[in-house]
């Protein structure tokens, strides 16, 4: 028997990458994970290329990790992820204390890889296969869980959005096939898992290999539904072209898809939405969001911006705001235009970063005030909250609530897993407080 190695897995970027790194680690079958770097025999960093600075973490964590390569030449280092997809073989070229680059769509081939760089080899593979990675993977080994988990249930995406380089990282739209969701999907629930967040980059895109042909997300999440011990559904991250009316109903009628859709829009503005190649208009958009709140009134709506797109002007500004102010959000994120190698957007001609600055701040000056009132709105009502673990005082459980707030309640006798009914009672800075109903 060999003795048993250490791993230390660093993730950045988007939940898929969460879910990746899970079952990476999970496949490297000599190792244990560590959190201290220092001690690894392996090291792995899940990248994310979304946008300039979240490229740069590679970088400026690879030169860091040089030292600790010197002090133990056993040290194998590697690069998984977006950034490994794109810059695979400049990183093998540039950076030559990386041992291994894997690309996301390869990771089933992650521990012949390891085994080709603790043969003295540097391994690189980002080939978009046509086989389903996830079933090359080992099925997850029987440890316990937490109440809540990610479920990775489509891959890649088709829009080619002018800004973006997750059609290039991730590659072609696929969705795994539907038995082995629910097979995964029982299984977590037998390991103590009771919300499940289905995951893809066009998640409602979905269109998984089904029984009598392709099934929905819709369909899905109906079939999901019926698994007992599984409390709560929720997915990401959609499209919103790809909203379809089976979907948009099972808001109102499957009481386990949970009131909270992450929605991104981007701008506001027509003729940015246009050059931003997203395919519908922002009055399409709002329409859509009055069909969604008919199905499920309560529903909280979240969202993302892009400030400083180029050739944005004072007014698509104004209209993205205009536009803000009539969804009114729960939740919305807005990240500064980053031009991104190799996309359409990059090409054109860019603001200064004072100007996307400015832009950022006043978006997100509005998007906060939302997101207070909405939480602010909470006081008063009785939410259903999934405890997941104690809070930062004694004698307290925090978890979440349906809309995905965070809930601090004060009671004896509440476990990591339990589905409570709570009466909020107070909005803090960054969560809500209150009581169990009896
Ligand atoms: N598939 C999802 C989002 C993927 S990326 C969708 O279509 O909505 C997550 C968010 O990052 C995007 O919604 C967008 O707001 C932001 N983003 C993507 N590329 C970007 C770029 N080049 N610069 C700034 N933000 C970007
Ligand atoms: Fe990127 Fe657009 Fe695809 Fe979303 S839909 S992943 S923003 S290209
Ligand atoms: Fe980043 Fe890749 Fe996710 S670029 S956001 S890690 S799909």
């Amino acid at each position: 028997m060999t003795a048993r190695k250490k791993l230390f897995l660093k993730t950045y970027g988007c939940q898929m990458n969460v879910y990746d790194s899970e079952r990476m680690a999970e496949s490297l079958k000599d190792y244990d994970q560590t959190d201290r770097a220092d001690e690894a025999d392996l090291i792995l960093l899940n990248t994310c290329h979304i946008r300039e600075k979240a490229a740069e973490k590679v970088y400026s964590e690879l030169g860091r990790l040089r030292d600790l390569k010197e002090a133990k030449p056993d040290l194998k280092i590697g690069v998984a992820g977006c950034v490994a997809q794109a810059e695979g073989a400049e990183i093998m070229r540039r950076q030559p204390l990386v041992d291994l680059v894997v690309g996301p769509q390869s990771y089933h081939r992650l521990p012949e890889l390891e085994a080709q760089t603790r043969a003295g080899a540097r391994a690189l593979d980002t080939d978009f296969p046509e086989e389903d990675k996830f079933d090359h993977l080992n099925r997850r080994p029987r440890a316990a869980r937490g109440p809540t988990a990610f479920l990775t249930v489509q891959e890649g995406c088709d829009k080619f959005c002018a800004f973006c380089v997750v059609p290039y990282t991730r590659g072609a739209e696929v969705s795994r096939p539907a038995a082995r969701i629910l097979d995964e999907a029982r299984d977590l629930v037998d390991r103590g898992v009771r919300e499940l967040t289905l995951l893809g980059q066009n998640v409602n895109a979905y269109h998984g290999a089904g029984e009598g042909g392709d099934w929905s997300l819709a369909r899905l999440i109906r079939e999901l539904a019926k698994i007992d011990g599984l409390a709560r559904i929720r997915f990401t991250t959609s499209h919103p072209n790809d909203m379809a009316d089976d979907l948009i109903a099972a808001f109102g009628e499957e009481p386990k898809l949970m009131p909270y859709l992450h929605l991104p829009v981007q701008s506001g503005s027509d003729r940015i939405l246009k050059r931003m190649n997203r395919g519908h208009t922002a009055e399409q958009y709002i329409r859509l969001i009055e069909r969604i709140r008919a199905a499920r009134p309560d529903i909280l709506m979240s969202g993302d911006f892009i400030a400083g797109f180029p050739e944005e002007t004072e007014e698509d500004v104004q209209a993205t705001l205009d536009l803000i102010e009539a969804v009114d959000y729960g939740f919305a994120f807005t990240f500064k235009y980053s031009p991104r190698p190799g996309t359409p957007a990059a090409e054109r001609a860019q603001m200064s970063e004072a100007e996307k600055d400015d832009r950022l701040y006043r978006i997100q000056a509005l998007i906060a005030r939302q997101q207070r009132a909405a939480q602010d709105s909470m006081v008063g009502r009785e939410v259903g909250v999934l405890f997941e673990k104690p809070g930062k005082f004694a004698g307290q459980m925090t978890g979440k609530s349906d809309y995905l707030h965070a809930v601090h309640v004060n009671a004896e006798g509440i476990a990591p897993g339990d589905l409570r009914r709570v009466r909020i009672t107070g909005s803090g800075t960054n969560s809500l407080s209150g009581d169990l109903i009896a």
